[in-house]
């Protein structure tokens, strides 16, 4: 990612339509418990409708950076704007489980965060399972929320993008 970051071998990029077959081998990796908490749901494999849309990136209202060890997806970071153009989208992460807790999630993240508010990006929604502590460990620390709403099952931290 760069090269003061202990896994100098890590590329990040934005996502490409030819990432499909990678996507598809990244969810072949990951735990239930990943996909869940990612998906909020459970699949064996993941629907078409699913990798059409995680590799389906316009650059704009619907945006993903993967990180790369070798030829293999091991992290994923996207915004989708709700509509066209609005100045607010929703933000998810993935972590391979073998790479997790060693620091990509708040590193994509962050760099996801920066590209955002280029693209005029001013408020960003992140959902998270309300008992997704590693989530929840990560929105509270990558930066300061503007509001959290907890709604049952899930909870929602909302961060201001405009400095
Ligand atoms: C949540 C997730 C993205 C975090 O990514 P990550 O790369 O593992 O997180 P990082 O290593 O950048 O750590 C970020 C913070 O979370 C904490 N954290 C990460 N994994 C943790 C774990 N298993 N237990 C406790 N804390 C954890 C880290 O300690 C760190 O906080 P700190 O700096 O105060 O120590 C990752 O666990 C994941 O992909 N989970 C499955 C999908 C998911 O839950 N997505 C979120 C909803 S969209």
């Amino acid at each position: 990612m760069n090269g003061r970051q202990p896994f100098p071998q890590l590329v990040v990029r934005p996502v490409e339509a030819g990432d499909a077959e990678r996507v598809r081998r990244l969810f072949a990796r990951l735990s239930p418990e990943s996909v869940y908490r990612r998906f909020f749901t459970l699949f064996p494999t993941p629907p078409a409708s699913i990798l059409h849309h995680l590799v389906a990136v316009d650059h704009r209202d619907h945006e993903a950076l993967a990180v790369l060890d070798g030829d293999e997806i091991v992290a994923l970071a996207s915004w989708d704007r709700p509509a066209r153009g609005t100045a607010d989208a929703e933000v998810a992460v993935l972590v391979e489980d073998a790479w997790q807790h060693h620091g990509l999630g708040r590193a994509l993240v962050r760099m996801l965060a920066g590209r955002a508010s280029r693209e005029g990006i001013a408020v960003l929604n992140a959902t998270i399972l309300s008992d997704n502590y590693p989530a929840r460990r990560l929105a509270t620390t990558v930066a300061k929320p503007k509001n959290v709403v907890f709604d049952g099952p899930e909870t929602s931290f909302i961060y201001s993008l405009a400095s």
